[in-house]
């Protein structure tokens, strides 16, 4: 991965490996399918929110191959996409339902009601789940992404070992600079060989810290909203902990959780792809003067 040294995506880096490599990956993808390329009904591409530089090579080469095979064009939100990604496969949520949206840029607690009306009912005041997680992984000096190594990590540890401040959830709003700090200074006040034998609990206390709020979250907005269906999606959605958390939690008030298969959490093109085919179906296509939007919000 070649950020990990860098202990997170460095943009100018990111946009220029985009650059060289986004027409192989197209290349593969489209021979993989056993798709003539003629055969398209549509190109998509991602409007934003993303790194700027990312967003801007996606979009240009989406224009020029849908200039070049008379296609068109389709401006896809990348949020909404996370979130359409449980609508890829069966078992699939149906409308209204909740989706926590867990990534390293963005933490969301979205009514859907239906593919094409969203509203953001929480969000985060500070930092992101995901980012929290990379940034006390890169702190604990684990490598860059952060999130699955703790993941791993945790599985056996206890959680109850270290108690770090859970950040109580004010009407879904969400703050995780509070227990970063804490985890810095518990980290500072230990010593290396404490913190490598006790690595599993650290990880799982610090893990709960992190989760506890979103599941807490989610139980209060099903009561509110009378909604017994709920999705998880976004990097964050590949972690096992919350899995089994929101899976307790549906259990218990009758509801159903679900879970986009693990390529589909992290940033992948059949998302796009999927919310692409909604608005394929409603004509709602795009010129080729489209700009790309870094700070896109959801249902905008
Ligand atoms: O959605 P995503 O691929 O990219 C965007 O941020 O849009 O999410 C990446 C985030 C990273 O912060 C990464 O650490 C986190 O998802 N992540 C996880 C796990 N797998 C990926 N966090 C916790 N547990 C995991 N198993
Ligand atoms: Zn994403």
């Amino acid at each position: 991965m070649i950020h990990s040294g860098y202990g997170g995506v460095v943009p100018e880096m990111a946009s220029r490996e985009h650059q060289k490599n986004i027409w192989i990956v197209t290349e593969q993808a489209i021979q993989n399918s056993g798709i003539n390329k003629k055969d398209l009904d549509a190109i998509a591409f991602t409007k934003g929110p993303g790194l700027p530089g990312s967003l801007m090579v996606g979009a240009s080469f989406a224009k020029g191959l849908a200039m070049a095979l008379d296609k068109p064009l389709i401006a896809v939100n990348h949020m909404e996409a996370h979130i359409l990604s449980l609508l890829i496969k069966e078992p699939m949520p149906a409308f209204p339902f909740l989706c926590l949206v867990v990534s390293g840029g963005h933490t969301m607690l979205v009514l859907v009601k239906q593919w094409n009306e969203m509203t953001v009912i929480g969000s985060t005041k500070d930092d992101a789940v995901g980012e929290a997680f990379d940034k006390c992984a890169k702190i604990m000096g684990l490598g860059y992404p952060g999130g699955k190594i703790i993941d791993d990590l945790a599985k056996t540890g206890n959680e109850k070992a270290f108690p770090f401040p859970v950040a109580k959830v004010e009407k879904y709003r969400f703050s995780y600079s509070g227990v970063k700090t804490s985890f810095l200074y518990f980290l500072q006040s230990k010593t290396p060989e404490f913190i490598q034998e006790n690595q599993s609990d650290i990880c799982a206390s610090l893990q709960f810290a992190l989760l506890k709020p979103l599941v807490d979250a989610c139980e209060i907005a099903m009561e509110e909203y009378g909604i017994k269906e709920l999705g998880l999606a976004g990097g964050v959605a590949a972690n096992s902990s919350l899995r089994k958390r929101l899976q307790a939690l549906c259990d218990q008030k009758g509801g159903r959780v679900y879970f986009p298969d693990f390529e589909y959490c992290t940033d992948n093109a059949a998302m796009i792809g999927r919310a692409a085919c909604f608005k394929w179906e409603q004509k709602d296509f795009c010129g080729l003067d489209e700009t790309t939007e870094p700070r896109l919000a959801i249902g905008s």
